[in-house]
């Protein structure tokens, strides 16, 4: 094996003692908060995460990953705000869930690499569960409506993919809609939009577009659905980045507890740490 090389040494990262200033329910079991973190809102690009913890409770000691789902400004204009949306699950976001505003959280971030913006006709971001959440701020970035200090509107048409167990677990859509992505839904049991499974519908829209515009696909939720959906990239010869959210304990490159399997230049395959060396990956490096 290679030694383990760092692309991205969270140069920017910045921590927050902050206080919960909105903690709303979206959907089923799932919440959008939003903290004052300047330093993180003026910097993070899309794909980035944050590590967030309550302060002061010991239950769960260590940080929770949380992909940045939006970026506010204040009343002046200057990117302030983060919005971050979680499915109330374990521990973390259990108690976060119970949490009154102004309940004090120490966050830290931007953290990882964030997604490489890609020039394309087509850019379909095509999500499962509660991995609709790093991409509403690429979606803005690529069609032009929003900017993070590198290229934006690079992407023609912008389009999102999403799919969940039920209509109830669907988190967010007006966001997208409101972005003016075009938005295809479905669930496993039909109660909106198709009753398919995400890389089905992507599948399928692949197949209409046609052959000589340029298309990429982006991906995030269960890890199952990213094979797949890359497995569909794969067969079509279209370029896939995945978000990988494999659990991780420090966030910053030191604890090894976020590694995943990734392909390296000679074939050989090498553990990456998620939280540096991701967690946007080309799909094709990955082995699943
Ligand atoms: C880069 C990245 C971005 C992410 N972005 C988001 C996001 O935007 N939104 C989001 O909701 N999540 C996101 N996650 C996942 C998030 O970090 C947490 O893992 C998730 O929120 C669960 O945390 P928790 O403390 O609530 O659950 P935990 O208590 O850590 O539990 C995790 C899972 O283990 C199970 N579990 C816990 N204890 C036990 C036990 N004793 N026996 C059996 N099973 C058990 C729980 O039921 C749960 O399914 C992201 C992860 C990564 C790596
Ligand atoms: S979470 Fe510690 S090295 Fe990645």
């Amino acid at each position: 094996m290679s030694a383990l090389h760092a692309d991205y040494y969270a140069d920017q990262l910045v921590q927050h003692e902050s206080v919960l200033i909105e903690n709303v329910c979206i959907a089923e079991a799932t919440y959008r908060l939003r903290v004052a973190a300047p330093g993180i809102a003026a910097t993070a690009v899309p794909g980035q995460f944050v590590m967030i913890r309550l302060a002061g409770v010991d239950a769960p000691l260590i940080g929770r990953a949380l992909a940045i789902y939006d970026v506010v400004p204040d009343a002046s204009g200057q990117p302030t705000f983060i919005d971050l949306v979680y499915l109330k699950k374990g521990v973390f976001t259990t108690a976060c869930a119970e949490s009154p505003l102004g309940t004090k959280v120490s966050l830290w971030g931007p953290l990882g690499n964030g997604f490489t913006p890609r020039p394309c006709d087509h850019l379909i971001m095509a999500v499962g569960g509660i991995g609709q959440t790093p991409m509403l701020l690429l979606g803005r970035e690529a069609s032009g409506s929003q900017s993070f200090g590198r290229p934006n509107g690079w992407a023609k048409n912008v389009e999102l993919i999403y799919g969940a167990r039920r209509q109830s677990l669907l988190a967010g859509v007006p966001d997208f809609r409101d972005a003016g992505f075009q938005v295809q839904l479905c669930t496993d049991d039909g109660s909106e939009g198709q009753l398919a499974l995400v890389p089905d519908v992507l599948a399928v829209r692949l197949d209409e577009i046609d052959s000589d515009a340029v298309v990429r696909v982006v991906t995030c939720g269960p890890e199952i659905m990213m094979e797949k959906v890359a497995e569909v990239c794969r067969e079509r010869g279209v370029d896939c980045q995945v978000s990988m959210e494999t659990p991780m304990a420090c966030g910053i490159g030191i604890c090894f507890s976020c590694v995943a399997k990734v392909q390296q230049d000679d074939g050989e395959w090498d553990y990456k740490r998620t939280c540096v060396e991701g967690p946007i990956f080309d799909a094709e490096k990955i082995v699943w």
